[in-house]
Protein backbone atom coordinates (compact mmCIF):
# COMPACT_ATOMS: atom_id res chain seq x y z
CA UNK A 1 0.00 0.00 0.00
CA UNK A 2 2.42 2.38 1.17
CA UNK A 3 4.56 1.90 -1.94
CA UNK A 4 1.39 1.94 -4.54
CA UNK A 5 0.81 5.32 -3.15
CA UNK A 6 4.27 6.31 -3.54
CA UNK A 7 4.58 5.29 -7.44
CA UNK A 8 1.19 7.32 -7.39
CA UNK A 9 2.73 10.39 -6.09
CA UNK A 10 5.26 9.92 -8.06
CA UNK A 11 3.44 9.90 -11.58
CA UNK A 12 1.71 13.01 -10.03
CA UNK A 13 4.93 15.08 -9.70
CA UNK A 14 5.72 13.63 -13.25
CA UNK A 15 2.27 14.89 -14.27
CA UNK A 16 2.62 18.09 -12.54
CA UNK A 17 5.93 18.52 -14.02
CA UNK A 18 4.53 17.88 -17.93
CA UNK A 19 1.68 20.66 -17.23
CA UNK A 20 4.17 22.89 -15.89
CA UNK A 21 6.21 22.69 -19.12
CA UNK A 22 2.64 22.38 -21.09
CA UNK A 23 1.71 25.46 -19.48
CA UNK A 24 4.20 27.76 -20.79
CA UNK A 25 3.03 26.25 -24.42
CA UNK A 26 2.08 28.65 -27.00
CA UNK A 27 -1.51 30.11 -27.30
CA UNK A 28 -3.37 31.02 -30.75
CA UNK A 29 -0.46 30.01 -33.35
CA UNK A 30 -0.82 30.71 -36.51
CA UNK A 31 1.56 28.54 -38.37
CA UNK A 32 0.04 25.23 -36.82
CA UNK A 33 -2.00 22.98 -38.83
CA UNK A 34 -4.10 21.58 -35.99
CA UNK A 35 -6.44 24.16 -34.03
CA UNK A 36 -5.96 23.24 -30.63
CA UNK A 37 -7.18 25.25 -27.83
CA UNK A 38 -4.38 27.13 -26.24
CA UNK A 39 -3.67 24.85 -23.47
CA UNK A 40 -3.62 22.25 -25.75
CA UNK A 41 -0.56 23.34 -27.79
CA UNK A 42 1.86 21.27 -25.36
CA UNK A 43 5.05 21.87 -25.61
CA UNK A 44 5.18 24.55 -28.47
CA UNK A 45 6.70 28.27 -27.53
CA UNK A 46 5.11 30.29 -29.89
CA UNK A 47 7.53 33.77 -30.59
CA UNK A 48 6.29 36.74 -32.60
CA UNK A 49 8.72 38.36 -35.24
CA UNK A 50 8.68 40.35 -37.76
CA UNK A 51 10.92 38.66 -40.46
CA UNK A 52 12.01 41.96 -42.35
CA UNK A 53 15.14 42.17 -40.40
CA UNK A 54 18.48 40.65 -42.34
CA UNK A 55 20.49 38.93 -40.53
CA UNK A 56 18.60 38.30 -37.28
CA UNK A 57 15.18 37.26 -39.06
CA UNK A 58 14.36 36.80 -42.89
CA UNK A 59 11.84 34.39 -44.78
CA UNK A 60 13.46 31.88 -46.92
CA UNK A 61 12.46 28.24 -48.28
CA UNK A 62 14.45 26.39 -45.84
CA UNK A 63 15.14 28.20 -42.36
CA UNK A 64 15.51 26.62 -39.37
CA UNK A 65 12.02 27.18 -38.17
CA UNK A 66 9.80 26.34 -40.80
CA UNK A 67 10.33 29.13 -43.46
CA UNK A 68 12.33 31.14 -40.93
CA UNK A 69 16.00 31.89 -40.42
CA UNK A 70 18.27 34.11 -39.40
CA UNK A 71 20.24 34.91 -35.88
CA UNK A 72 17.42 35.13 -34.08
CA UNK A 73 15.42 32.63 -35.34
CA UNK A 74 18.40 30.18 -34.27
CA UNK A 75 18.15 31.48 -31.01
CA UNK A 76 14.52 30.67 -30.59
CA UNK A 77 14.76 27.29 -31.87
CA UNK A 78 18.14 26.76 -29.05
CA UNK A 79 15.85 28.00 -26.06
CA UNK A 80 12.79 26.08 -27.13
CA UNK A 81 15.36 23.10 -27.34
CA UNK A 82 16.54 23.50 -24.06
CA UNK A 83 13.23 22.97 -22.71
CA UNK A 84 12.36 20.30 -24.76
CA UNK A 85 9.93 22.29 -26.72
CA UNK A 86 9.17 23.20 -30.19
CA UNK A 87 9.46 26.78 -31.11
CA UNK A 88 6.89 28.22 -33.74
CA UNK A 89 6.90 32.10 -35.46
CA UNK A 90 4.09 34.29 -35.95
CA UNK A 91 5.12 36.59 -38.32
CA UNK A 92 3.57 40.24 -37.98
CA UNK A 93 4.44 43.72 -38.19
CA UNK A 94 6.84 44.91 -35.76
CA UNK A 95 4.39 47.77 -34.78
CA UNK A 96 1.60 44.78 -33.23
CA UNK A 97 4.78 42.74 -31.81
CA UNK A 98 4.44 44.07 -28.42
CA UNK A 99 0.53 44.00 -28.59
CA UNK A 100 -0.06 40.31 -29.44
CA UNK A 101 2.21 39.81 -26.80
CA UNK A 102 0.04 41.35 -24.17
CA UNK A 103 -3.13 39.62 -25.74
CA UNK A 104 -1.96 36.61 -25.27
CA UNK A 105 -1.01 35.81 -29.51
CA UNK A 106 2.34 35.24 -28.78
CA UNK A 107 4.08 33.58 -25.74
CA UNK A 108 7.24 35.94 -26.78
CA UNK A 109 9.10 38.37 -29.02
CA UNK A 110 12.39 38.18 -30.89
CA UNK A 111 12.87 40.47 -33.48
CA UNK A 112 16.10 42.41 -32.81
CA UNK A 113 14.10 44.43 -30.40
CA UNK A 114 16.27 47.20 -28.97
CA UNK A 115 15.41 46.99 -24.88
CA UNK A 116 14.01 50.53 -24.21
CA UNK A 117 12.96 52.46 -21.21
CA UNK A 118 9.61 52.79 -22.92
CA UNK A 119 9.09 49.30 -24.09
CA UNK A 120 10.10 47.98 -20.49
CA UNK A 121 6.85 49.78 -19.11
CA UNK A 122 4.83 47.09 -21.16
CA UNK A 123 6.53 43.96 -21.04
CA UNK A 124 9.89 42.16 -19.36
CA UNK A 125 12.48 41.40 -21.32
CA UNK A 126 15.30 39.12 -20.84
CA UNK A 127 19.20 39.62 -20.19
CA UNK A 128 20.46 41.18 -23.63
CA UNK A 129 21.52 38.48 -25.90
CA UNK A 130 23.04 40.99 -28.86
CA UNK A 131 24.74 44.90 -28.76
CA UNK A 132 24.20 47.05 -31.73
CA UNK A 133 23.85 50.56 -32.81
CA UNK A 134 21.80 52.74 -35.39
CA UNK A 135 23.91 53.69 -38.22
CA UNK A 136 23.65 56.08 -41.78
CA UNK A 137 23.60 53.80 -44.84
CA UNK A 138 24.41 56.91 -47.64
CA UNK A 139 25.71 56.29 -50.93
CA UNK A 140 29.17 56.07 -52.08
CA UNK A 141 30.03 59.29 -53.12
CA UNK A 142 27.82 60.78 -49.60
CA UNK A 143 29.30 63.98 -48.11
CA UNK A 144 27.67 62.53 -45.59
CA UNK A 145 30.22 61.90 -42.69
CA UNK A 146 28.44 62.62 -39.14
CA UNK A 147 24.89 62.67 -37.80
CA UNK A 148 24.41 66.33 -38.06
CA UNK A 149 25.75 65.90 -41.72
CA UNK A 150 21.91 64.77 -41.78
CA UNK A 151 20.17 68.36 -41.62
CA UNK A 152 18.50 69.33 -44.38
CA UNK A 153 18.66 65.51 -46.49
CA UNK A 154 16.07 63.08 -47.70
CA UNK A 155 16.34 60.90 -44.36
CA UNK A 156 14.07 57.77 -44.58
CA UNK A 157 13.64 55.25 -41.32
CA UNK A 158 11.54 52.14 -40.37
CA UNK A 159 8.34 53.00 -38.72
CA UNK A 160 8.40 51.89 -35.20
CA UNK A 161 11.96 51.04 -34.95
CA UNK A 162 14.24 52.59 -32.77
CA UNK A 163 15.96 54.09 -35.47
CA UNK A 164 13.03 56.75 -36.05
CA UNK A 165 13.77 57.49 -32.23
CA UNK A 166 16.77 58.49 -32.70
CA UNK A 167 16.12 60.95 -35.76
CA UNK A 168 13.08 62.18 -33.85
CA UNK A 169 15.28 63.13 -31.28
CA UNK A 170 17.73 64.85 -33.16
CA UNK A 171 14.91 66.88 -34.15
CA UNK A 172 15.15 66.29 -38.42
CA UNK A 173 12.12 65.23 -40.42
CA UNK A 174 12.13 62.12 -42.09
CA UNK A 175 9.35 59.81 -43.90
CA UNK A 176 8.87 56.15 -42.63
CA UNK A 177 8.52 52.78 -44.28
CA UNK A 178 7.00 49.64 -43.04
CA UNK A 179 10.12 47.59 -44.04
CA UNK A 180 13.83 48.20 -44.76
CA UNK A 181 13.89 47.09 -47.78
CA UNK A 182 11.80 49.55 -49.14
CA UNK A 183 13.80 52.55 -47.49
CA UNK A 184 17.43 51.26 -49.06
CA UNK A 185 15.05 50.66 -52.66
CA UNK A 186 14.61 55.02 -52.39
CA UNK A 187 18.63 55.02 -51.59
CA UNK A 188 19.76 52.50 -54.27
CA UNK A 189 17.18 55.12 -56.52
CA UNK A 190 18.17 58.04 -55.78
CA UNK A 191 14.89 59.22 -54.21
CA UNK A 192 16.87 59.93 -50.86
CA UNK A 193 20.17 61.07 -49.14
CA UNK A 194 19.85 58.39 -46.18
CA UNK A 195 18.36 55.67 -44.41
CA UNK A 196 18.96 55.48 -40.55
CA UNK A 197 18.56 51.53 -39.63
CA UNK A 198 20.46 49.05 -37.18
CA UNK A 199 24.49 48.33 -37.85
CA UNK A 200 24.35 44.44 -38.54
CA UNK A 201 21.04 44.91 -40.78
CA UNK A 202 22.80 47.79 -42.38
CA UNK A 203 25.67 45.57 -43.12
CA UNK A 204 23.40 43.23 -45.14
CA UNK A 205 21.93 45.79 -47.18
CA UNK A 206 25.12 47.24 -47.87
CA UNK A 207 26.88 43.93 -49.32
CA UNK A 208 23.18 43.04 -50.92
CA UNK A 209 23.51 46.52 -52.95
CA UNK A 210 25.68 47.76 -55.37
CA UNK A 211 27.38 51.70 -54.66
CA UNK A 212 25.96 52.05 -51.04
CA UNK A 213 28.16 52.66 -47.61
CA UNK A 214 27.69 53.05 -43.87
CA UNK A 215 28.32 55.82 -41.83
CA UNK A 216 28.55 55.37 -38.42
CA UNK A 217 28.56 58.21 -35.84
CA UNK A 218 28.99 57.23 -32.21
CA UNK A 219 28.20 60.27 -30.46
CA UNK A 220 24.96 60.50 -31.96
CA UNK A 221 23.97 57.04 -31.38
CA UNK A 222 23.86 55.20 -28.53
CA UNK A 223 24.63 51.72 -27.90
CA UNK A 224 21.66 49.41 -28.10
CA UNK A 225 20.71 46.14 -26.58
CA UNK A 226 18.52 43.46 -28.36
CA UNK A 227 16.31 41.51 -25.75
CA UNK A 228 13.32 39.14 -25.86
CA UNK A 229 10.54 40.44 -24.75
CA UNK A 230 7.95 37.90 -22.94
CA UNK A 231 4.37 39.49 -20.79
CA UNK A 232 4.71 41.25 -18.16
CA UNK A 233 5.29 38.80 -14.93
CA UNK A 234 5.56 35.98 -16.62
CA UNK A 235 8.73 35.01 -14.51
CA UNK A 236 8.17 30.96 -15.81
CA UNK A 237 9.25 31.68 -19.11
CA UNK A 238 11.57 34.83 -18.50
CA UNK A 239 13.32 32.26 -16.27
CA UNK A 240 13.97 29.29 -19.26
CA UNK A 241 14.92 31.88 -21.50
CA UNK A 242 17.03 33.47 -19.62
CA UNK A 243 18.89 29.95 -18.69
CA UNK A 244 19.21 29.09 -21.93
CA UNK A 245 20.68 32.98 -22.68
CA UNK A 246 22.94 32.84 -20.29
CA UNK A 247 24.46 29.27 -21.40
CA UNK A 248 24.11 30.43 -25.01
CA UNK A 249 26.24 33.37 -24.20
CA UNK A 250 28.85 31.49 -22.09
CA UNK A 251 29.66 29.10 -24.16
CA UNK A 252 29.90 31.20 -27.36
CA UNK A 253 26.80 29.88 -29.42
CA UNK A 254 25.54 33.20 -29.66
CA UNK A 255 28.38 34.54 -31.02
CA UNK A 256 29.03 31.64 -33.35
CA UNK A 257 25.55 32.21 -34.68
CA UNK A 258 25.94 35.47 -35.18
CA UNK A 259 29.12 34.86 -37.51
CA UNK A 260 27.05 32.10 -39.36
CA UNK A 261 24.58 34.59 -40.72
CA UNK A 262 26.92 37.63 -40.92
CA UNK A 263 29.55 35.71 -43.70
CA UNK A 264 26.30 34.09 -45.32
CA UNK A 265 25.70 37.72 -46.44
CA UNK A 266 28.83 38.12 -48.07
N1 LIG B 1 16.34 47.36 -33.00
C1 LIG B 1 15.28 48.11 -33.60
C2 LIG B 1 14.15 48.31 -32.63
O1 LIG B 1 14.08 47.68 -31.64
C3 LIG B 1 14.76 47.52 -34.88
C4 LIG B 1 14.20 46.14 -34.75
C5 LIG B 1 13.50 45.68 -36.00
N2 LIG B 1 13.22 44.29 -35.94
C6 LIG B 1 12.47 43.59 -36.84
N3 LIG B 1 12.37 42.31 -36.67
N4 LIG B 1 11.88 44.18 -37.83
O2 LIG B 1 13.28 49.11 -32.87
Amino acid sequence: MKKFTKIMALGLALTLAAGALAGCGGSGSSSKETEAPAQESAGTIVFGTNAEFPPFEFTTTEGVIGQYDGIDMAIANKIAQDNGMTAEINNMEFDSLLVALENGQVDAVIAGMTITPERQEEVDFTTPYYTATQVMIVPEDSTIAKASDMEGKEIRVIQGYTGETAVQELGYAYQSFKKGTEAVMELVNGKCDVVVIDSATAQKYVSDNEGLKIVEDAEAFGAEEYGIAVKKGNEELLTKMNTAIESMLADGTISDIAAQYAEAGE
